[in-house]
C-alpha cells in the first residue's frame, strides 16, 4: 500500500555477528511493510547468522540471503547486495542495519518521501531526528564527522554517514558503484556525495535511532581513520577544482 508507486523495494541488511538480531529485525520489516523483499548480506559471521538467515530464507519467499566469503565491510557487502537487486528486477534499494537502530516501522515514511527524490536519508541530525541511549562518545564522533563533511564537501546534507537510507535503482545507476572503494562507515559519505554531485534529489527524514541492546558495534579506529582521510582527500580535491575553475568531484 505505501510504496506501490515506488515499485519493487528491497531492504538489504548486512550482517557480521548479529545472531541476537537477525530474526527479530526481518520479522519488524515483514510486519512494517509487508510488500517488501529482504535480502541479508552476510560476511560469513563467525556466530552462525548466515544460518539464521538460511532458515528463515527458507520459510520465507520474500527473504534472501547473500553469503559472502569473509569480512569485508560495510561498504562492500552493500555494493554486493546493490548489484543483486538490481539484477533481480528492484526499483527501490534501501539500507538498514541488523541491530535494531534503524526501525522498521519508520521505513513507510522513508518509501513516502522518496516520491520526487533520488535518495532519502533517515537523519538523526535535523529537526525532529534523535539519538535514543547512544554513549556520548559516539553522538559526540558522528555529529563532528557530520559537520566536518558538510563543511568539507560542501554538501547541504545534515547526516551523510547515516546509514538508513533508500536509493532510486536509477541513482545508484546514475552515480555508478563500480568504482566505489570506501570499505567502512565513510561508504555513506561517499555515496551521499555521489548522488549531490550528480544533481540528484536528496530529502533527509527524521528518524529515532535506538543504539543497539544486543551484540557488539563494528566502529573501530581504522574505520574512522579511513573515514577522515577520504573525506579530506574529496574535500581537498573539490575545493582545488574550485580554485582552478574545473569541474571535480
Ligand atoms: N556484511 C557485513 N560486513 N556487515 C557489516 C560489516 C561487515 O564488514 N560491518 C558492519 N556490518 C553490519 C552490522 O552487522 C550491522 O548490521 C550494520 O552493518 C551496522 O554496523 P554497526 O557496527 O551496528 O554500526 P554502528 O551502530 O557502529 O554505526 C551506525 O552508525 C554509523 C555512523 O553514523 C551505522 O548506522 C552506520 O551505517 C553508520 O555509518
Ligand atoms: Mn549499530
Amino acid at each position: 500500500m505505501e510504496n506501490m508507486d515506488d515499485g519493487h523495494v528491497l531492504v538489504i541488511i548486512p550482517t557480521y555477528n548479529e545472531r541476537e538480531n537477525l530474526e527479530t529485525i526481518i520479522g519488524r520489516v515483514r510486519a512494517s511493510a509487508p510488500e517488501v523483499d529482504v535480502l541479508v548480506a552476510d560476511d560469513a559471521s563467525p556466530d552462525g547468522t548466515g544460518e539464521i538467515a538460511d532458515r528463515i530464507a527458507a520459510a520465507d519467499g520474500q527473504v534472501h540471503v547473500l553469503h559472502r566469503a569473509r569480512k569485508e565491510g560495510l561498504g562492500a557487502a552493500y555494493i554486493a547486495g546493490f548489484r543483486w537487486g538490481m539484477e533481480h528486477g528492484f526499483d527501490v534499494l534501501v539500507e538498514m542495519d541488523a541491530d535494531g537502530s534503524h526501525r522498521p516501522e519508520e521505513l513507510p515514511r522513508l518509501l513516502s518521501a522518496l516520491d520526487g527524490n533520488d535518495l532519502v536519508i533517515g537523519s538523526r541530525w535535523v529537526r525532529g531526528g534523535r539519538v535514543e541511549n547512544w554513549p556520548k562518545n559516539r553522538e559526540v564522533l558522528s555529529r563532528g564527522a557530520n559537520t566536518y563533511s558538510r563543511l568539507m564537501l560542501g554538501i547541504p546534507v545534515h547526516d551523510s554517514t547515516g546509514g538508513y537510507r533508500a536509493y532510486r535503482a536509477t541513482t545508484l545507476q546514475k552515480i555508478g558503484i563500480d568504482d566505489v572503494s570506501s570499505h567502512g562507515y565513510c561508504f555513506q559519505v561517499d555515496l551521499t556525495l555521489r548522488t549531490v554531485r550528480s544533481g540528484l534529489r536528496v530529502a533527509e527524514v527524521p528518524i529515532t535511532f535506538v543504539e543497539r541492546t544486543h551484540g557488539a558495534s563494528k566502529m573501530s579506529r581504522a574505520i574512522i581513520i579511513e573515514a577522515l582521510q577520504r573525506v579530506t582527500q574529496w574535500g581537498l580535491a573539490y575545493r582545488l577544482g574550485q580554485l582552478t575553475g574545473r569541474g571535480t568531484r
